[in-house]
């Protein structure tokens, strides 16, 4: 799998998967206003907050950790890829040259609030009340059983009682890094998906 990130593209991603036509904010039949609205009603409804929020293979993507800026005090963002880090720290540290420019996914979380402004996220390590992770897992691991043990791995950054956000694509088998470099993904199914979890130790709240 590491051999196949290796020609992954931050600004190729991010162009593909989260400008129009693929992501419309502008659209209801567009996946980015719907996942947007889950991560919002999961960071809201329930009791998803505390100290620290960790993400899992966060990517050059921003838009998945907005909503949990808000219940949670510190929010971690890590990837295994450079170049997906640097993209990170170029938007929040307005130090230019990002590749997507994330002001209207902030301002179309902030409707979803009812609020304005966006606080500013800071950063820390380990001991997480709260991890997500957005197709990361099954596009980082070989296959179904080095998806699940991946799942269990992460659970160890958990506190007890803490919870496990995830968001990916069932049944696909590939995605693109770059023009023409597809990376293999673990094509899992929804019942694969609740015994993973369950085969880890988590429970389930809702699918
Ligand atoms: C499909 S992208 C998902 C990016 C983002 N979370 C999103 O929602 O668009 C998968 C990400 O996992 C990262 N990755 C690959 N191997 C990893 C590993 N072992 N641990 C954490 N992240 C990894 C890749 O660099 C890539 O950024």
């Amino acid at each position: 799998m590491e051999d196949c990130y290796q020609g992954f593209d931050p600004a190729a991603y991010l162009q593909t998967n989260y400008t129009p036509p693929l992501a419309d904010l502008e659209r209801k039949d567009s996946t980015v206003p719907w996942k947007l609205a889950c991560l919002h009603r999961a960071f809201t409804e329930g009791d998803v907050s505390g100290e620290l929020l960790v993400d899992i293979g966060s990517g050059p993507t921003l838009y998945q950790v907005m909503s949990g800026c808000d219940v949670f005090n510190k929010v971690l963002l890590t990837d295994f890829l450079e170049v997906n880090r640097q993209e990170l720290r170029s938007w929040l540290q307005d130090e230019g040259g990002c590749s997507l420019d994330w002001t209207p996914y902030l301002q179309h979380v902030c409707k979803l609030e009812g609020r304005l402004l966006w606080p500013l996220m800071s950063f820390l390590t380990v001991g997480a009340d709260c991890l997500l992770s957005c197709y990361c897992l099954e596009s980082v691991s070989p296959d179904l059983a080095a998806s699940t043990r991946a799942l269990g791995h992460i659970g160890r950054l958990l506190w007890p009682r803490g919870h496990l956000l995830l968001i990916g694509t069932l049944g696909m088998s590939y995605y693109l890094g770059a023009p023409g470099v597809k990376i293999p993904t673990v094509p899992v199914n929804e019942a694969q998906v609740c015994a993973s979890l369950k085969e880890s130790g988590y429970t389930l709240i809702r699918l």
